[in-house]
């Protein structure tokens, strides 16, 4: 599987992105949260593969490492978009950011380099498994107008094109034995733990400036209907658990899950973007 790079804009605006998700504010800024992780934590994933790049001999796998940096950086710049946005709206965006950044940097500063891979590879594998149900479940993105809806499914498509480009990567590094189960398994609980935990913390410091931006009571920032959604129905955590116990089975590797038909949608979302583009013009 050769990842592609597309240079695809979405042209979103600010009322689109603060307040969009059918379950309300705290959906909303859960998943907003993401969206500001995201253009650090893609140029730490570009950064960590690139430290083996050279090292990499296969030809194909070069290619796909060039193509793996190009989606990432592309992803990056839209999301870059999307939180700009979220300043405009009155949302401390750029201040959350500013936080995952000097996290990130303290990583690379403290970790190997082996290390700093097993948490891109990690991640990637969580991206990939969440980005599987924001493909085949309406309700992970219920709420968000066309052109948010398009960005979020272009990007979940391509990561799940890419899933195994940094895994690849990280096995004819680091290796498949012993040790590097161990560091790759033990990054997976430490880097979940870490992502969920900071992301939840993001979350409420949007809302309280939701709060005071729109005055909303509490009733109506759907904390009973966020639970719900994480546990009941559509049920994030539990389906996500299973995917997420895979990577743990020694010789795992993400397309044991074969879900390349998903991509069959990506000629519609290429079709969108070239759409918003004409809008715009
Ligand atoms: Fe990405
Ligand atoms: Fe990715």
């Amino acid at each position: 599987m050769l990842p592609v790079r597309r240079n695809l804009h979405f042209n979103l605006n600010s009322s689109s992105v603060s307040d969009w998700h059918e379950q309300g504010p705290y959906l909303t800024q859960f998943i907003n949260a993401m969206s500001i992780f995201f253009p650090e934590g893609e140029r730490y994933f570009i950064h960590t593969v690139r430290q083996y790049a050279d090292r990499v001999t296969d030809p194909d796998l070069r290619k796909a490492v060039t193509a793996f940096i190009g989606q990432e950086a592309m992803h990056g710049r839209e999301h870059d978009e999307y939180n700009r946005l979220l300043t405009e709206a009155g949302l401390p965006a750029e201040q959350v950011e500013a936080h995952v950044a000097a996290f990130l940097n303290l990583l690379k500063e403290k970790l190997p380099p082996a290390a700093q891979l097993s948490v891109t590879i990690a991640q990637e594998h969580f991206t990939a498994i969440l980005s599987e149900l924001v493909l085949t479940d309406p309700r992970l993105i219920a709420g968000a107008d066309r052109r948010l809806s398009s960005l979020w499914r272009w990007h979940a498509l391509e990561e799940t094109e890419h899933k195994a480009v940094a895994f690849d990567v990280y096995e004819s590094v680091v290796g498949r034995g012993v040790r590097a189960y161990m560091l790759r398994t033990t990054s997976m609980v430490l880097t979940t733990a870490g992502f969920l935990g900071l992301v939840l913390f993001y979350q409420q410091r949007l809302l309280k400036a939701d709060d005071q931006r729109r005055r909303t009571d509490r009733q109506s920032r759907g904390l009973g209907r966020f639970v719900n959604f994480m546990f009941r129905s559509p049920a994030l955590l539990p389906r996500l658990a299973m995917p997420w116990l895979s990577y743990f089975r020694p010789g795992f590797h993400p397309w044991d899950h074969d879900n390349r038909y998903l991509l069959e949608q990506m000629s519609d979302l290429v079709a969108e973007a070239e759409g918003y583009r004409r809008e715009a013009a």
